[in-house]
């Protein structure tokens, strides 16, 4: 863990007097919060687009034109999530969610493992790939079926991950609750996400109330928060909770 700073000590006092201030916060992930479980974000120097089109891969067009290709995609993914499991970090999240220091996380990640750490007010802006459905008749799929490569036991059809695609809308109950419970916050705490994908990057704006932006790079977000930490999702939650018990 990095040495901190007086400044840094500062801004962890800070973030940690808003969260017990705070009557309603939001915490809002992306796959900068699972990196320290072994999963790769998608746009560092070694995330998934870094080699890969995600328009080859993760778009409608890539389940209608190259199923193989999305297929092998998704079966990678699903097959690196046996592997690894929530850390440290997504336990604080949970354990605060207990305390009722948070209200709800919305996240763009589609590992669980939020879920998994034992969070229970979770809203999957980009879906799942735990569970699958069939493209063609829409009945829900086995993920033995899907990873096995085999086709929908119903009809026949394409299964596919019940993934958001590049190409299709976000779920509308999750977006609109996270939409409302942003629009009630005191404070909106961002965690590990570059910000680049629309919806998604347009909902902190929606706060009325404090936006702190927790991020391995913060230069660009940073004018946009009224508290920008720079480091590691999960050792920054760790400080952030030694500041809040110190009292
Ligand atoms: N701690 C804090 N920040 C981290 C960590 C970490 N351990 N690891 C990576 N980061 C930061 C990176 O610096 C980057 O700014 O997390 C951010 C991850 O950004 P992206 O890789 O763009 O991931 P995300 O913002 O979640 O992408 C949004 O894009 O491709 C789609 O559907 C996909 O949900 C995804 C969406």
């Amino acid at each position: 863990m990095k040495d901190m700073s007086m400044e840094d000590n500062r801004n962890l006092d800070l973030l940690a007097s808003w969260i017990r201030e705070s009557k309603y916060t939001v915490v809002l992930t992306g796959a900068g919060m699972s990196t320290e479980s072994g999963i790769p974000d998608f746009r560092s120097k070694d995330g998934w687009w870094k080699n890969i089109d995600p328009t080859t891969v993760a778009s409608t067009y890539a389940l209608e034109k190259q199923y193989d290709l999305f297929r092998d995609f998704y079966i990678m993914r699903i097959n690196t999530l046996k592997y690894c499991k929530p850390h440290f970090g997504h336990k604080i999240l949970a354990d605060w969610e207990k305390r009722g220091l948070v209200h709800c996380i919305a996240t763009q990640n589609v590992d669980g493992f939020h879920q998994e750490a034992g969070s229970k007010n979770v809203y999957e802006l980009h879906g799942n790939i735990r569970t699958v459905r069939c493209e063609d008749c829409s009945d829900d799929g086995k993920l033995e079926d899907f990873i096995m490569k085999k086709n929908c036991s119903s009809c026949g059809g394409r299964l596919r991950p019940n993934v958001v695609l590049f190409g299709e809308s976000l779920p509308y109950d999750d977006l609109n609750s996270t939409m409302e419970a942003i629009r009630k916050a005191d404070l909106v705490i961002v965690i590990g996400t570059s910000l680049q994908v629309y919806p998604v990057n347009q909902l902190p704006d929606l706060c009325k109330g404090k936006k702190a932006y927790i991020n391995l790079d913060i230069d660009f977000h940073s004018k946009y928060f009224d508290l920008a930490l720079k480091g590691k999702a999960g050792d920054t939650l760790l400080n952030i909770e030694k500041h809040l018990t110190k009292y």
